[in-house]
């Protein structure tokens, strides 16, 4: 009898983003230095670090809406090409809307507080080219019914909703046109644990269902440690330690990594 066992396989995957060596003053402030980040298909990017630590300039620049000083920053995907801080700004506002989608710690920067949830919804599908009245409305509602929003409050304003709920619509928002990459911003920090508990099993099941490539700061270790695969640890500015998720919270290696698990644990 002969026993043929399957060799080894080595499946190389390229990174679907890369940012490299990219530097962000804001006067003498150096709010980034020299990061270099690479996110894989489908897997969910944690950032930690203290307060000033740099990590929503980072994420801003990861949406566009901020160009670093120096250093470049690239998606492999079906057209797009080159270094994306060298877009204008119709592009990248495209790019955006299209590609990339982002959840705020604070939903007054990604929602019309005053508009209904799923015209905020809408509104982005509106930016990407979607006229169809019926299109419009039917897409809003699957993406806030993924996004586990309770449909009878479609016509509520996120200024009427819970902290949980106006997270819901951000998220639904982000993911109406199936971004390549989404962008989380502290997504729960200021929630109840228990809401807190629920939006991040929202977010996981999201992931599982779609695969969608993440990336989530959160000065919570905890939080990180529930959502993502790899961790990258910043302070002041700079990434002082990168690796697997297990192994940052089980052997961190930089001292300030080890103080950071140290101190939650
Ligand atoms: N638009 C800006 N103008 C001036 N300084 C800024 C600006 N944005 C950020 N900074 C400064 O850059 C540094 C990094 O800020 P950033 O908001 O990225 O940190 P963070 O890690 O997200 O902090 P937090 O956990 O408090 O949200 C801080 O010193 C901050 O004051
Ligand atoms: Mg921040």
């Amino acid at each position: 009898m002969t026993i043929v066992l399957d060799a080894p396989r080595i499946v190389i995957t390229r990174p679907l983003m890369t940012l490299k060596n990219v530097s962000k003053s804001y006067g003498a402030v150096q709010a980034v230095r020299d990061a270099s980040v690479e996110v894989f298909p489908g897997e969910v990017m944690g950032i930690v670090g203290e307060s000033g630590s740099g990590k929503s300039t980072l994420l801003r620049m990861m949406n566009l809406e901020d160009t670093p000083d120096t250093g470049s920053y690239t998606l492999d995907l079906p057209d797009v090409q080159g270094n994306l801080f060298e877009l204008d700004r119709f592009a990248r506002r495209m790019l955006c809307a299209t590609k990339i989608g982002i959840v705020y710690q604070n939903p007054h920067l990604g929602l019309l507080m005053n508009h209904s949830s799923s015209g905020n919804v809408a509104e982005r599908l509106l930016v990407a080219g979607e006229r169809r009245f019926l299109v419009l409305r039917d897409k809003a509602q699957i993406a806030l019914e993924a996004s586990e929003f309770p449909l009878e409050r479609l016509d509520a304003p996120p200024i009427e909703l819970s902290g949980g709920m106006q997270q819901r619509v951000q998220l639904a928002k982000a993911i109406a046109l199936e971004p390549a990459l989404l962008l989380l911003d502290e997504p729960t920090t200021g929630l109840d644990v228990s809401v807190q508990a629920l939006v991040l099993d929202t977010l996981k099941r999201l992931q599982q269902d779609r695969q969608i490539t993440m990336v989530i700061v959160s000065h919570d270790l905890g939080v990180i440690r529930t959502m993502a695969d790899r961790v990258i640890v910043m302070r002041r500015g700079v990434v002082v330690e990168s690796g697997l998720a297990d192994q940052i919270f089980q052997d961190p290696q930089h001292p300030y990594t080890q103080q950071l698990v140290h101190a939650k644990l």
